[in-house]
């Protein structure tokens, strides 16, 4: 037994392994079940005690040499797979990384806040889930408001009295019922009208609305607050042009247009040839409203405006149709953080 211990301890120190299939051919020699060393202990076990005396200690060597042989063999091949996964040629050039792009209507909205809270605005925010009285009747829209049909608005079935906001005059009513004046807010956020998708309209779009209310608010107040939007936003000789016009909870209303950037007040295509571009809806906030929101219209005045965000962005940009802003075409989507 002496020879046959020396004969495979000097079998092992030689071994050496390549591959996975080395490694197996290994343990089946030497560390498995069936192997060689393990039939020693076998044959150990029936000799008389002096012989166990003076083989025991050197057996045990032999399977501990055996054990760690195969422990450096596995970490031999765990390096060897390593190094094969390694790319070869360190300066090959590296998976390209898609750094994401701000999206146009994200870049047109942080530039119109930007604007206002230079004025002094402060952001507000409503839900999306509006209420008839947030939505339209504080806002004086008449019962029989043609805005209330079903065509216009997208109403909730389970409760008839709740609907998707038409507009973000909603957040005006919100904000003049929580606090009290003065106020000098700006509410952007998305709206909903049940229309037709095409080129030139959505059924869900983005607006910005502002409301001014203070002691002594006038009409003129209102020009310089929008004018001066105007200018920052589409350049220094921008004028704007005040048309009267119609909204429930505005009385004077008015629509603004501002000189069409894309021909200079020239006349082109996108201003159909008048040289000037409507963006918004204004006026001076109904006596009606503030009454219904809990203010005396005798101490307080007040405007509001409300503009369409993606109108802003086709004017900035020049995108011809509404779609593609939630089409998520990244070739589409991608134009727009260097301007
Ligand atoms: N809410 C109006 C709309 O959606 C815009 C508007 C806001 C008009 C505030 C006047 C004052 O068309």
């Amino acid at each position: 037994m002496e020879e046959k211990i020396k004969a495979l301890l000097a079998e092992i120190a030689a071994f050496s392994v390549e591959s996975e299939a080395d490694l197996e051919t290994y343990r089946r020699l030497y560390t498995n079940r069936k192997a060689q060393i393990n039939t020693l202990f076998a044959d150990f076990r029936q000799l008389p005690p002096e012989d166990k005396k003076r083989l025991g200690q050197p057996l045990n060597q032999l399977k501990q040499a055996a054990n760690d042989r195969l422990e450096a063999f596995q970490a031999q091949l765990r390096q060897q797979n390593m190094a094969a996964d390694r790319p070869h040629d360190l300066t090959l050039p590296g998976d390209p990384h898609m750094p994401g792009a701000r999206h146009p209507l994200s870049i047109v909205l942080a530039r119109i806040v930007g604007i206002f809270e230079r004025l002094g605005y402060d952001i507000a925010e409503g839900p999306e889930i509006e209420d008839d009285w947030h939505n339209f009747t504080a806002l004086n829209f008449p019962d029989n408001h043609p805005a209330r049909d079903m065509q216009d608005t997208f109403f909730i079935h389970r409760n008839p009295d709740h609907l998707l906001r038409t507009h973000t005059s909603s957040v005006q009513i919100r904000a003049m019922e929580e606090g009290k004046p003065p106020f000098r807010i700006l509410a952007p956020g998305r709206v909903y009208r049940n229309e037709a998708i095409s080129a030139r309209a959505h059924c869900f779009f983005h607006q910005v609305e502002g409301l001014v209310i203070d002691k002594d608010i006038s009409f003129a107040d209102m020009k310089q607050h929008l004018q001066f939007f105007a200018t920052e936003l589409f350049g220094a000789n921008t004028q704007i042009k005040l048309r009267p016009s119609y909204f429930p909870f505005t009385e004077i209303s008015a629509e603004m247009d501002v000189t069409c950037r894309i021909c200079e007040g020239e006349g082109c295509n996108v201003c159909k040839y008048s040289g000037w571009l409507e963006i918004m809806g204004c006026g001076m906030v109904d006596p009606n409203v503030l009454r219904n929101c809990g203010i005396d219209p005798d101490e307080y005045s007040g405007f509001a405006f409300g503009m369409g965000v993606e109108r802003i962005a086709q004017i900035l940009f020049r995108v011809p149709d509404l779609r593609l802003y939630s089409q998520n075409d990244l070739r589409f989507l991608q134009q727009f953080e260097q301007f």
